[in-house]
């Protein structure tokens, strides 16, 4: 089986990215040995402070979060780091080339149930200009991503990675410590009759939404004329696993139980990277109103509406968007 280092030299990733990649998986594998080691290690359970986003911090956030800041700084490769876990942004080398935003544990109301979780992340060019402490550095759309992954923490550990040549999926060999290449090119179904929401949040959404799940929740004899079946992993790195292996819809739109925020994924650290690995992968990631590669960050910490994953069905779906205008 092909090796990641392989592959990315396929892909005409630069020496110094693969570096970087190679970097940041280095401590993806040690969180993926804590997380497998659970409560024999006393990793699971919550800690006593909430990050900026105002959650509860699980003892697997700190962990996973300090793990890949460690990593990260010492490697020479980041000018920064901008971290769902971190205030602000860390400034790393002030020769380092790149930039690294990422959610150190997603799905973290998993980790003690022994359920799904994972690190997603993003990487930029580090501009010249910029100063390792200044965070509009990051502040670029989503379209400057120079690559995008996600490693997952289940039976077995997975990493999802583009660099803009397709979106492979990669399998944690634990006996020799390599990621080795299990799927290339991974396509998403154009097609889907499977869909992901918190429904608990209904009466909270907005009219194009509203219609939309109800649509869908009509089944075949109402307008969208197929039954849909729903899953929910509690973490959207779970979610959008499923989706890249099967496809799928997977949303989390904006809702009204607090009206300042735009939603609850986060643009940097995970609604980024997720989208390039899904339009890699022949899918479509969207707001509801734009495409959420093209938008222009106005803080790291920003959040968005995010509704991914078959193409025809996330068309569908912004279609009740375009009506509503
Ligand atoms: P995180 O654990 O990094 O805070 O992210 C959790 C996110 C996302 O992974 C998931 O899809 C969503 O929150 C789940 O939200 P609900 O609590 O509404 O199920
Ligand atoms: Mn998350
Ligand atoms: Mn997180």
């Amino acid at each position: 089986m092909k090796r990641l280092n392989s592959q990315l030299q396929e892909d005409g990733a630069p020496l110094e990215l693969i570096l970087l990649i190679r970097t940041l998986l280095a401590g993806c594998k040690e969180i993926s040995f804590r997380v497998g080691q659970g409560e024999l290690a006393g990793v699971l359970g919550s800690t006593l402070s909430d990050n900026v986003h105002g959650e509860r911090q699980k003892k697997l956030d700190v962990i996973s979060n300090q793990i890949i800041k460690d990593i990260l700084k010492e490697s020479g490769y980041v000018k920064a780091i901008s971290s769902e876990e971190e205030d602000d942004v860390v400034p790393c080398h002030p020769e380092g080339k790149y930039l690294v935003s990422f959610d150190p544990l997603d799905g973290s109301s998993n980790t003690d149930i022994n359920s799904l979780i994972g690190t997603i992340f993003s990487i930029l060019h580090a501009p010249q200009w910029m100063e390792p402490d200044d965070p509009s550095a990051f502040l670029q759309p989503g379209t400057q991503m120079v690559a995008a992954g996600y490693v997952l923490y289940g039976p077995s550990t997975m990493l999802v990675l583009t660099t803009g040549r397709g979106t492979h999926i990669y399998t944690l060999d634990k006996t020799h410590g390599g990621f080795l290449l299990t799927k290339d090119n991974v396509q998403v179904p154009e097609d889907t009759k499977e869909f992901a929401i918190n429904m608990s949040n209904q009466r909270h959404w907005e009219p194009p939404v509203q219609e939309y799940v109800s649509d869908l929740l009509a089944g075949e004899t109402g307008p969208r004329g197929k039954n849909y079946n729903m899953r929910w992993v509690a973490a959207m790195v779970g979610d959008i696993h499923r989706l890249l292996c099967r496809g799928g819809i997977f949303a989390y739109p904006y809702d009204n139980r607090d009206p300042k925020k735009a939603g609850k994924l986060r643009l940097l650290y995970e609604a980024n990277p997720m989208s390039f690995l899904m339009e890699q992968a022949g899918g479509m990631a969207s707001t509801g109103q734009k495409r959420i590669m093209e938008i222009m960050p106005k803080e790291i910490h920003q959040r968005v509406p995010v509704v991914m994953g078959s193409k025809n069905e996330v068309e569908a779906m912004v279609a009740y968007y375009d009506k509503a205008e």
